[in-house]
């Protein structure tokens, strides 16, 4: 194919143009970003229901099935935090997210870094099916819900 240079610098010029906004967000409307970080936490609420039951007793434990979850749970806990960008917060969105996220972003990073790092060691220790370890790293991994949710979440 023959391209003229004209047309080939019109694309690569827009192509630079377009980059930044790729690198900053995949939203293009607020309610966009809202949507997927809460897709995201349901889908956590669902794999977190699941497992607890296991732990509980409540449906018989199945260690092929818990990693399985265990191992959605890692990738998931991976996923909220790139859409809390501004201007999504209560009163401007449909969301339970407060203000804090922003005022006091370090701190919410901070436990979602704690958050993300207790998932992978939940998935690593679900692999070797020990019921007692698995145990240890799920409450590990479960305090953070509240913890976080009691100074973000309304
Ligand atoms: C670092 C902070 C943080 C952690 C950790 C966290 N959440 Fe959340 N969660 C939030 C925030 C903020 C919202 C509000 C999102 C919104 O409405 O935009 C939320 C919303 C939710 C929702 C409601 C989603 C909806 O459809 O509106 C559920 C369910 C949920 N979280 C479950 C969990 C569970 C279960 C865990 C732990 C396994 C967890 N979260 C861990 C901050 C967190």
């Amino acid at each position: 194919m023959n391209l003229k240079p004209s047309l080939l610098i019109i694309g690569l010029t827009a192509g630079l143009l377009a980059l930044p906004t790729i690198a900053n967000t995949a939203f293009e409307k607020p309610s966009d970003a809202v949507e997927y970080r809460q897709s995201a936490f349901s889908m956590i609420g669902t794999q977190i229901g699941d497992m607890g039951a296991m732990l509980k007793g409540k449906v018989p434990f199945n260690a092929k099935r818990f990693a399985m979850r265990a191992n959605n749970a890692a990738a998931l806990s991976k996923m909220p935090w790139e859409a809390f960008i501004p201007g999504t917060e209560i009163g401007t969105a449909n969301t339970s997210a407060l203000s804090e996220i922003w005022s006091d972003n370090e701190n919410f990073m901070k436990k979602a870094t704690v958050f993300q790092k207790y998932a992978d060691e939940l998935a690593t220790v679900a692999a070797t099916g020990d019921q007692k370890k698995i145990g240890k790293a799920f409450g590990n991994w479960a305090k953070g819900c509240k913890d976080c949710h009691k100074s973000f979440k309304d």
